[in-house]
């Protein structure tokens, strides 16, 4: 009999050496530890031996199965070992390897020219004031002296968001520009301080609508940055000076301005400001297309009537006003030929700002 537990515990033990993996131990362990296993038979089969021989077989048979039992977790731990490292080895670091690189976000174009207008104003005691971008006709034209057969308030030109069927001759819109703005700041300016209002200091950025073909000059949706200014004894010097310092702080100490005659309905007399191509400093190329001038904004005194649609008593009180358009300086600035790319959301156009 201890023959025969010697020669099933080299079997076993022979066969477990051999062993690699899980699947292949999980077998072992049924045939040489489970029920109908050799070893358990001869437990089974103690009851038939003598009372002399009962203790020593089943001593012997037991140190037989402790041995299996120590054998097969011993060889259960090994393998777990070996496949933790396997993993590990996969998952090594290469420290060699270049790093990733975070992409960070940044500001649109548009938007760091805004900001840049925003603090040459502020330095000079603008304020910010904004408005609504549904505007009413009142305040888009009328309130501004459009006359009723103006071309701007022509269907062409406009984006009505309730028609003149529904509202007569009070349509709603959205904005074409931010003047109507000026009105609005008036309005609540005067009727706030209705005996002798303070002046006013203010600029108006915000979305402007038009229906217009887009092209690579031209969207139908487009910032703008209104200026107004309203006081006792303000004159065009004021308005000049005002707006070469801020040519001059936008575009460089020797950025060049000069003023042209022009015409809006809400302002007399008006102007329009040409500053000195930065790129060719006047002599003439592409950017200026020869002209040596680009031209930045629309500008003018207050007319009489816009002042009296504001509550401002025009005998007593005068004003400038002036009208930008950030996607367009940022253009000239940065050499953008296309107006489309500012709406395209392109990363390879906006990565570069
Ligand atoms: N609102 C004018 C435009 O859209 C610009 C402007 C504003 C001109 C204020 C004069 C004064 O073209």
């Amino acid at each position: 009999m201890q023959e025969k537990l010697d020669s099933i515990k080299k079997e076993a033990l022979d066969a477990v050496e051999a062993i690699t993996e899980i699947s292949v131990l999980e077998a072992w362990q049924v045939k040489y530890l489970g029920r109908s296993s050799a070893i358990m038979e001869v437990f089974k089969s103690l009851g038939t031996l003598s009372k002399e021989e009962k203790p020593a077989i089943g001593k012997a048979a037991n140190i037989v199965k402790v041995a299996l039992e120590a054998a097969s977790e011993e060889k259960e731990s090994q393998l777990k070992q070996e496949r933790i490292n396997q993993s590990l080895a996969g998952e090594k670091i290469d420290v060699t390897l270049p790093g990733r690189r975070t992409v960070s976000g940044g500001l649109h174009p548009t938007t760091q020219t805004l900001r840049e207008i925003y603090r040459v104003f502020g330095d000079m005691g603008f304020q910010i004031y904004r408005s609504q971008e549904v505007e009413t006709d009142q305040y888009n034209f009328q309130h501004l002296n459009f006359p009723p057969y103006h071309p701007a308030r022509d269907m062409q030109d406009t984006f009505f968001v309730k028609s003149a069927e529904d509202r007569g001759d009070d349509p709603l819109m959205l904005r074409t520009h931010t003047s109507p703005g000026q009105i609005h700041a008036m309005l609540e300016h005067t009727s706030k301080y209705p005996d002798d209002p303070p002046p006013i200091r203010i600029i108006l950025p915000g979305m402007c609508y038009r229906y217009e073909q887009i092209t690579a000059r031209s969207e139908i949706q487009f910032n703008q940055v209104e200026g107004l200014a309203v006081g006792k004894g303000i004159a065009f010097g004021d308005l000049k000076g005002t707006l070469s310092n801020f040519a001059r702080r936008m575009f460089g100490q020797d950025a060049k301005t000069r003023f042209r005659a022009s015409h809006f309905p809400f302002t007399e007399p008006s102007a329009e400001m040409d500053v000195g191509c930065f790129l060719c400093k006047g002599e003439g190329c592409s950017v200026c297309k020869g002209a040596g001038w680009l031209e930045i904004l629309g500008c003018g005194m207050v007319h009489p009537t816009v002042l009296k649609n504001g509550g401002f008593d025009p005998e007593v009180y005068s004003g400038f006003a002036f009208g930008m358009g950030p996607e367009r300086i940022t253009m000239m600035r940065h050499h953008i030929e296309d107006i489309r790319n500012f709406w395209a959301n392109d990363l390879r156009f906006l990565e570069q700002f």
